[in-house]
């Protein structure tokens, strides 16, 4: 069924993915779900808040705020999820008001013909994401911004056409029109690759937060949470958290990112054709031995770069 508060694909504009009302419970858990510093959280959230309580009241001359906030760190370390719930939270902050979400598709907007893709950005920034600022406080989700505000600096005509170089200029032009027109916008900004990333769209930047791996402690609370997520399901499973090996396993997940475990523990499930027919049998030798195997496949991987 249709979901009202959700507009979909065929309804939006060229670039954007989905627009939401907000809040919106689910991007809540997606904020819970993921395992990071508190201090780091409430920073990301504060200063997302502070977009909306100081921007429209205070002069730029006096505090520059652009309204852009950058999340960047290694592949898999929860920077869309926490985008998303970041908007859930502000927009929470906020009781009363009628916040929305507009998530861009950096992809289809470079994968235009020739020529298209700098047009391409900025009716996006001045017509579609002008116009829902206009209607009411808006949060923008610009993930893997790296395709849309690429390194001018480190571009080769050859490797990449000029075009690309265009769409950077053309999204670092918006950004100051709309920073200096739409106090009730804020872009949160995804990258993997930050050297990736144009300098002059980072200055932009109010806040550039690295997302980093995470440390023992919050590996083995994420490995715990996936466990006691999946013996909802599978009751058997849940008493592997508490298993004396528990720790051993978690330890071996030092190095992984969060999707990585997580996606380990599927492949524990998957570690027989028994076992993936019954997944409650899993063992703790089997999540011992997958994390252990994700982490050789991480090191070789590594090794090759
Ligand atoms: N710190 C974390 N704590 C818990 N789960 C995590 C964490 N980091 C990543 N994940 C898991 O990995 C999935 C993918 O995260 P995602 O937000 O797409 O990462 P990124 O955008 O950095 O690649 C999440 O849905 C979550 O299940
Ligand atoms: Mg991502």
């Amino acid at each position: 069924m249709r979901n009202k508060a959700t507009i979909e694909l065929d309804d939006l504009p060229k670039g954007i993915q989905r627009s939401r009302a907000l809040p919106d419970a689910r991007l809540g858990a997606l904020w819970d779900s993921i395992i990071l510093d508190e201090r780091l959280k409430s920073q990301l959230l504060s200063q997302a808040v502070l977009n909306f309580t100081l921007r429209g009241k205070v002069d730029r001359s006096v505090i520059p705020l652009h309204g852009v906030i950058l999340l960047v760190g290694p592949p898999g370390t929860g920077k869309t999820s926490l985008a998303r719930g970041l908007a859930h939270r502000t927009a929470e902050s906020f009781p009363g008001g009628t916040f929305r979400l507009l998530e861009v598709e950096p992809h289809t907007l470079t994968s235009s013909a020739m020529g298209k893709t700098q047009r391409a950005v900025s009716d996006l920034f001045s017509q579609s994401i002008a116009e829902a600022a206009m209607a009411g406080p808006t949060i923008v989700l610009l993930d893997e911004v790296e395709t849309l505000a690429a390194d001018r600096s480190k571009m080769s005509l050859e490797a990449n056409p000029i075009d690309i170089h265009r769409a950077t200029d053309a999204v670092l032009v918006q950004l100051d029109l709309l920073a200096d027109q739409h106090p009730n916008l804020l872009f949160v900004a995804t990258s993997n690759f930050p050297q990736a990333v144009d300098s002059a769209f980072t200055s932009r930047c109010d806040l550039v937060m690295p997302i980093p791996l995470p440390d023992r402690d919050a590996c083995s609370r994420i490995l715990k949470d996936c466990l006691t997520g999946l013996s909802r399901t599978y009751p058997a499973i849940g008493k592997l958290a508490s298993a004396p090996q528990f720790d051993r396993c978690a330890g071996e997940c030092v190095g992984l990112d969060g999707r990585a475990i997580r996606k380990m523990v599927a492949n524990a499930l998957a570690s027989s054709p028994q076992t993936a027919m019954n997944p409650g049998q899993v063992t703790i030798e089997d999540i011992f031995n997958a994390a252990r195997a994700a982490k050789a496949s991480r090191l070789a991987g590594g090794k090759e770069k």
